[in-house]
């Protein structure tokens, strides 16, 4: 599924276009996607803005040029992840604890194309999958005590093979947050959390996807449609 949607997504891509790519395994599938694409000759003249650490090296490894955020003053298209897309397409991202740069590189783009297999699609956001918030490190203890106070429960997100907290690519903590009730009014969650002293940004995402691309399984074959947007 998720190789159907990544390969999908590179159909909305043209030669001289300069690309925002996601992180995450969906996005990383796009990222090979597009360097077979760029190998191949069929697409020239691009230029990748990277999420994260994980998308600078994939694209390095596979000669994709890049260029930084700060030298772009537009973006022509993203392609990302996400975690969770609600019938508005409002996201939850920040599963790989890159939301920083990928709401950056979002912002900046003119279009951001999601890519998801159908188990992100959710009625409601953060029923069940906690939202990712980068926090400074020395105030964690603080930003979680506020966010208590918002009908919520967070934790600091752990590592594995390494010992203590997940340190984000700007050297930052992550604390996930699940809301009582999960979130109602994403916009209002969105601006209220970036308002805690410490808090460097969230994984809501609002207002900034134009289009999503599914992939599904059906009768054992990858299937890849596009929703329409609720209003
Ligand atoms: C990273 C992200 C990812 O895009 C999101 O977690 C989806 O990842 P995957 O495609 O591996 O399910 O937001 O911060």
């Amino acid at each position: 599924m998720k190789l159907a949607v990544a390969d999908a997504a590179i159909r909305e891509v043209k030669s001289d276009m300069i690309l925002g790519l996601g992180s995450g395994s969906t996005a990383a599938l796009m990222i090979k996607s597009l360097a077979n694409e760029i190998r191949l000759g069929k697409l020239q003249n691009i230029r990748g803005v990277a999420t994260s650490f994980q998308s600078e090296v994939l694209a390095l490894e596979l000669d994709i040029p890049l260029i930084d955020l700060a030298s772009v003053s537009k973006i022509d298209l993203a392609i990302d992840g996400a975690d969770e897309v609600d019938p508005r397409f409002q996201l939850i991202k920040g599963g790989g604890a890159c939301h920083v740069r990928e709401k950056l590189v979002a912002s900046k783009s003119e279009q951001l194309l999601i890519v998801v297999d159908e188990t992100k699609l959710v009625q409601n956001l953060n029923q069940s999958f906690p939202l990712p918030v980068e926090v400074l490190p020395n105030a964690w203890k603080q930003v979680q005590e506020a966010i208590s106070e918002m009908n919520s429960t967070s934790s600091l997100r752990m590592a594995t093979k390494k010992a203590g907290p997940v340190v984000t690519d700007q050297g930052n903590l992550i604390l996930d947050v699940l809301f009582d009730n999960g979130i109602k009014n994403p916009k209002d969650v969105e601006m209220k959390i970036n308002n805690i002293p410490g808090v460097l940004e969230n994984g809501l995402f609002i207002d900034l996807t134009d289009k999503v691309l599914v992939g599904k399984i059906e009768n054992n074959t990858p299937v890849v449609y596009s929703p329409s947007r609720e209003s």
